[in-house]
């Protein structure tokens, strides 16, 4: 063991993985061999193997299966030989693929630099110059739906106003209590992040709360509703001309679903309320085209940051999530992923 410790002393991480496990899952013999100097490490109190482990492996990513049998303790590790012995032959393909991966992940996240830079001087003919009619601003209203009416939003409810204290204060706020927020707060919510202040141009662009490039206002609002005061439980889409919402459906398992949409984060699913946004990418390309995917990224900060920051004003808590499963949300809200599709996610709920 010291030998095999000694040789991958000099290795990366992903190198040494690859090289020990190459060794111990080659063959029957060499396993035994392995599992006989664990044996002969725990018997004498060694605990040069953990801290191997942690030090060369730890940093790998690697499915949860394999993490198990890699991190677990010494002792487990004897305990379940066999049984892991089995996992930890999949361990080097797993590395090498992801070495692969990293390698093309390297080349493109060089590319996407390129999106985060302003273009502006490519002579394009837009859709808007072509005449094309412009977007509608909300999605119509199938007559079966059911439309809720959202209470009028004043500063009643707002427990901090004081902007200061507000944005000192937040933060992203992870533990909710499982205590309803009243359906005020939530209209109030919705106006923070895309209420309709002024409607120009014939009803055809708004001004909200929140700025966006062109005015384009490219995102719809859904909302998985779990602890809303006079709100049944389900899934809703905020109609922003009208400051109503839409019933849209619920589902069996409706909190985890949202949970294992969210990569497992516990939090996104056990909610008050989980803002799902979307973008209709649509809506900004047909004035701005090349430009838009910028745009609508930079708008979709302001959505989230106002619902921060109104969230401070009313004693509640919410989190950002971009770590999510784009083909589970999408899925969920039943959105082609294409002409529409979730960009952004936001838990809210009372902080304990
Ligand atoms: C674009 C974006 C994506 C984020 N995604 C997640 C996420 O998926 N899960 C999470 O727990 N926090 C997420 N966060 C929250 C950040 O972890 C958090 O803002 C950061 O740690 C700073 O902490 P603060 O917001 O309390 O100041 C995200 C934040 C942003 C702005």
């Amino acid at each position: 063991m010291k030998k095999l410790i000694n040789a991958i002393k000099g290795l990366s991480a992903q190198e040494a993985g690859i090289f020990l496990t190459e060794i111990f899952s080659s063959s029957k013999e060499n396993s035994d061999k392995f599992f006989q100097t664990l044996k002969y490490l725990k018997e004498n109190n060694n605990d040069e193997l953990i801290v191997f482990f942690k030090n060369y492996l730890k940093p790998i990513w690697l499915d949860d299966q394999i993490k198990k049998a890699i991190l677990i303790s010494q002792e487990q590790f004897i305990e379940n030989a066999e049984q892991y012995h089995k996992v930890l032959l999949t361990v080097p393909e797993t590395l090498q693929e992801m070495l692969k991966n990293t390698e093309i992940a390297k080349k493109q996240t060089l590319e996407f630099r390129e999106m985060m830079k302003a273009g502006w001087k490519t002579a394009i003919h837009t859709d808007q110059m072509a005449g094309v009619p412009i977007p509608p601003i909300q999605k119509n209203v199938d007559p079966n739906q059911k439309v809720i009416s959202l209470p009028e939003v004043d500063d009643s409810i707002i427990v901090n106003k004081d902007i200061f204290y507000c944005i000192k204060n937040r933060i992203s706020r992870r533990k909710y209590s499982e205590s309803n927020i009243s359906l005020k707060a939530l209209s109030y919510l919705l106006w923070a992040t895309q209420g309709v202040t002024e409607v120009m141009f014939e009803g055809k662009m708004t001004k909200r709360t929140v700025p966006s490039g062109g005015s384009r206002h490219s995102f719809e609002t859904y909302l998985v509703v779990n602890y809303v005061e006079d709100l049944k439980e389900g899934v809703y889409r905020y109609q922003p001309l009208d400051h109503k919402l839409v019933y849209l459906f619920d589902t069996e398992n409706r909190q985890e679903k949202v949970k294992q949409a969210a990569l497992g984060q516990d939090f996104v699913g056990h909610s008050a309320v989980t803002f799902i946004w979307s973008v209709i990418p649509y809506k900004c390309e047909w004035r701005y085209m090349l430009e838009s995917k910028k745009i609508m990224l930079q708008d979709s900060g302001h959505l989230c940051q106002n619902l921060y920051l109104a969230c401070e004003s009313l004693g509640l808590g919410t989190c950002a999530i971009g770590a999510y499963d784009q083909v589970l949300f999408d899925k969920f809200l039943n959105l082609d992923s294409v002409d529409e599709f979730t960009l952004y996610v936001a838990p809210v709920g009372k902080p304990i």
